[in-house]
């Protein structure tokens, strides 16, 4: 098998620790990507329903042949309408590994990467889904639309720089490529060793997936499926994701219908860190539903 065709995981031993279900349990994996922790928890005897917004990456996992699992394309904002249609109306648990995959940050044309500069700067995970790429939302959004992008990301200084930058930009022509973006991304400064540019195109990935929104949506229909019990299992990788994570166990946990299992959250060991540096931004926090 390639390796290179499939996501790396993260925390896969740790997920499959915490899930610790009966043979058969039924699991909602809602991030399916290449099907790495599905595979995993599809050796385990669950049965899966792995949903994923981007075809391709419905295509890679088929190409696994993995027993027991329904993949479905769509949007786990949706998650429960395609729950219930599928026979997954009450599940023992359901997976989030929030984000994009290294599939989509290595892929030249798509635009998630800075690494070629001459990709049109598009962004989207789903392209019959969402008509907005991540050039027109530069190129059409107002100057205060710009700074709320930004400041979910970004701090108030960079916030500020960027998208003066954005608008300077404008006067001149059109923002096309993933270079036009870069040139603006000069603006600012950056951050723990991090590109000027990382942080940014963050920013406008999150934004033209509606990736907060997304979420927001998903967490409370996706506790809702669970049964007694029943786990909500989710990998953030920023604070954006974090704190509506956050709101929302707080929320759960104030009515009193179930508990954090993860006062401090769960984070990838050494030898991971060492074997995948890109998870070292992943945190896996656990809510389990009251009986
Ligand atoms: C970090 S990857 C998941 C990797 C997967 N756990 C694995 O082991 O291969 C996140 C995935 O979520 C998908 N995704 C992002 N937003 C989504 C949404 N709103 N609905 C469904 N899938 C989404 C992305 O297309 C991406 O494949």
């Amino acid at each position: 098998m390639n390796e290179d065709k499939f996501h790396k995981s993260v925390l896969v031993r740790e997920i499959i620790e915490a899930l610790n279900l009966k043979k058969g349990a039924k699991v909602i994996d809602a991030t399916l990507g290449t099907g790495g922790h599905t595979s995993e928890t599809v050796k385990e005897g669950y049965r899966v329903l792995g949903i994923d917004l981007d075809p391709l990456m419905l295509k890679l996992t088929k190409e696994r042949q993995l027993e027991g699992c329904i993949l479905v394309e769509g949007n786990f904002k949706d998650i429960d309408k395609i729950a219930l249609a599928h026979g997954f109306g009450k599940v023992a648990a359901i997976l989030f590994d929030l984000g994009v995959s290294n599939l989509h940050l290595k892929s030249i044309e798509r635009g998630f990467s800075f690494s070629n500069p001459d990709a049109l700067l598009d962004m989207r995970l789903n392209k019959e889904d969402q008509g907005v790429s991540g050039a027109d939302l530069l190129n059409v959004l107002r100057k205060d639309q710009l700074e709320e992008l930004f400041s979910r990301i970004l701090d108030y200084r960079n916030t500020k720089e960027i998208t003066k930058r954005v608008m300077e930009f404008r006067e001149s022509g059109k923002i096309t490529t993933v270079g036009d973006f870069l040139e603006i991304c000069k603006a600012i400064r950056g951050k723990n060793g991090l590109s000027q540019a990382t942080l940014p195109f963050l920013a406008l990935r999150i934004a033209v997936n509606s990736e907060l929104e997304n979420l927001k949506e998903a967490l409370p229909k996706a506790f809702a499926l669970l049964e007694k019990k029943g786990r909500l299992l989710v990998i953030t990788f920023h604070s954006g994701e974090e704190r509506i994570l956050l709101d929302f166990i707080e929320e759960v946990e104030k009515a009193n219908l179930g508990k954090n299992l993860t006062e401090q959250p769960i984070r990838p060991n050494a030898e991971e860190l060492n074997e995948n540096p890109r998870s070292r931004s992943a945190k896996l926090r656990i809510l389990e539903k009251h009986d």
